[in-house]
């Protein structure tokens, strides 16, 4: 599939109808710098639809991109970023944390995305037990590869594969554009089968 259009709607903070528009919802969350934006925008090819920056805590609302007219990308604050206070962490996982567990949005798929050189970290641990206790489809991505030489990539994404077991993972590097077309058909075998079963609210 080629995303031939990708527009920013709206940023929210709770509740809003657009959640309940029927449209699928391909939600981006990892921590803080993982590079959720970047991906956004190497997906959609648009550089800048997305806010990136180097400094960790950029997005701090749930950004919606409307792509192909047809399906959201869902652009979430990272979590686990110490440097903001502790009311604020708080504000964002809540945040989070309701669209996952509470907000009832069922047609949707979560990118779970992690930092390859990092590795899973305790709070990636804590949000996959999540996703999976609450059966919330997901897709995992290490992502940033590129920050790892050959013989380093292959041994840290071993790593990372066993501890996600049997889910897949996909490689990828926003800077090299490399895993792309595999992100993509994974996004898109998702859109096939909510296009397949009666819409949900
Ligand atoms: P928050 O919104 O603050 O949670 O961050 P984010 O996860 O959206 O990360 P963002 O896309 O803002 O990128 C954070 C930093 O990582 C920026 O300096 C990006 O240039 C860098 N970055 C993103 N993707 C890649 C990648 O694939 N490789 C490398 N080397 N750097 C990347
Ligand atoms: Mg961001």
């Amino acid at each position: 599939m080629n995303i031939t259009s990708a527009r920013f709607i709206k940023g929210i903070i709770g509740t809003d109808d657009m959640l309940y528009d029927g449209k699928f919802q391909v939600a981006f969350m990892g921590r803080s710098n993982v590079g959720k934006s970047s991906l956004i925008n190497s997906l959609t090819g648009k550089d800048g639809l997305a806010r990136s920056s180097s400094s960790p805590g950029k997005t701090i609302r749930m950004d919606f991109f409307l792509i192909n007219d047809t399906f959201y990308f869902v652009d979430f604050p990272g979590y686990g970023y110490a440097k903001r206070s502790r009311e604020a962490r708080d504000t964002l996982e809540k945040m989070m944390l309701w669209y996952l567990l509470y907000s009832e949005v069922k047609n949707r798929t979560v990118v779970l995305i992690i930092d390859a050189k990092v590795g899973v970290t305790a709070y990636d641990q804590e949000m996959t037990k999540r996703l999976w206790e609450e059966h919330i489809d997901h897709i995992i991505v290490a992502n940033k590869v590129d920050n790892l030489g050959r013989g380093q990539r292959d041994k840290q994404l071993t790593l990372i594969r066993n501890t996600y077991e049997p889910t897949d993972v996909v490689a990828y590097s926003s800077k090299e554009e490399f895993g792309r077309n595999e992100l993509m058909k994974k996004i898109l075998s998702r859109l096939q089968l909510t296009a397949l079963q009666p819409q949900q609210k």
